[in-house]
């Protein structure tokens, strides 16, 4: 398939915003830059083109897809009800980085929900993600745009390594903000429940909400047999070539255990302040202090682990909370749970 790269610098190239509208409302694919990461947008109310993104990534079937949406007038059409909460939650964090699970209309293809009676709805502030999806008229179902199981997309350079030649278009923008994937918060438990951390942090949420349940999945391996309240969280996800070791301690404690088992394969995935004193190759994802620099950085460094050729990656773990839960959330997938403590 001939894949049309889309340049774009700005919401106001209506040429641009036209060819990406069009290749959607022909059912087309087309991968779309947000505040978050890349997605890889279909027309939602399409089944048959939502089938296609599975196949172009590579998805398996059951793990269902985020609804974008521009304005809140376009969430009736997706949703059975819009309880108060999610009101409060969209008049607080939307358009921003956080997805919302709501019971789902008829509306909604069983593609996009894999199955469930539940829809991901959530509004990108991407000024071009939000042009694309008024220009097209459609809410726009999106997974990241990588191949299924390696690190999302936060530049337009990572997408076309991934999907050209497997997707209609991508509209090539600048490197995405926030670096990971959005917060995925249930509200239909009681109470709420967080099913994937990400840049709106549980603090912001419980502002809103009063008191969350954190789903274990996001720090711990599921057990084979256990019951999963969101179908991503059970596969092996943004995973380099390279392995990846998570290190849990203090800066002292990784730099030494780094360079007493580092060799010339090795590379240490480290903060700023650390990369001076390590023996071996180093990437550095941020500042010690400074999550939101992790997240920006995270995924383009585990893509870069394999530019290199790198057989063994000691990634120093960020802090639990804050923005660091997603940071950490996203690496100890990286190193299929493999933590030292340092
Ligand atoms: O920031 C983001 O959310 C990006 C951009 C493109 O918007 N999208 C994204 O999509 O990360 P994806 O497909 O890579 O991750 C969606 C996550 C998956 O873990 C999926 O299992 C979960 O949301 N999910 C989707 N629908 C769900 C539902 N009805 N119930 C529970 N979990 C759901
Ligand atoms: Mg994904």
């Amino acid at each position: 398939m001939n894949t049309k790269l889309i340049e774009i610098e700005n919401e106001k190239d209506e040429a641009a915003l036209a060819q990406a509208a069009e290749l959607l409302q022909n059912g087309g694919l087309c991968a779309i830059p947000t505040e978050t990461v890349y997605g890889l947008a279909a027309n939602a109310f399409d089944g048959a083109a939502v089938a296609r993104i599975f196949e172009a990534k590579g998805r398996p079937a059951d793990n269902p897809l985020i609804v974008h949406i521009a304005d809140l007038d376009m969430l009736s059409d997706l949703v059975r009800e819009v309880p108060q909460s999610a009101l409060e939650l969209a008049r607080a964090y939307w358009p921003g980085p956080l997805t919302m699970i709501l019971p789902k209309s008829d509306r909604i293809p069983h593609e996009v929900s894999a199955g469930l009676d539940t829809v991901a709805v959530r509004m990108p502030s991407h000024p071009i993600a939000a042009a694309i999806i008024r220009k097209s008229g459609l809410p726009l179902a999106a997974p990241s745009a990588n191949l299924s199981g390696s690190p999302s997309p936060t530049t337009a350079a990572h997408v076309v390594a991934d999907l050209r030649g497997r997707v209609e278009g991508i509209v090539c923008a600048d490197d995405c903000g926030v670096g990971v994937e959005s917060t995925v918060v249930t509200l239909c438990t009681q109470p709420p429940r967080l099913l994937r951390p990400g840049a709106i942090t549980v603090e912001m949420l419980e502002k809103v909400l009063g008191k969350i349940d954190v789903d274990d999945a996001i720090l711990h391996q599921l057990k084979a047999d256990a019951k999963v309240s969101s179908p991503g969280m059970k596969y092996k996800h943004y995973a380099p070539k390279a392995k990846v070791i998570l290190c849990d301690g203090t800066c002292e404690g990784y730099i030494h255990y780094v360079n007493t088992h580092a060799d010339a394969a090795t590379c240490a995935l480290c903060f700023a302040e650390e990369a001076a004193q390590l023996s071996c190759k180093t990437l550095v994802y941020g500042s010690l202090a400074d999550d939101a620099a992790q997240a920006h950085a995270l995924f383009d460094a585990l893509r870069q682990l394999d530019a290199m050729g790198i057989q063994i990656a000691y990634a120093h773990a960020p802090r639990k909370s804050g923005v660091g839960l997603a940071v950490y959330n996203r690496l100890i997938r990286a190193a299929a749970f493999e933590v030292v403590q340092v």
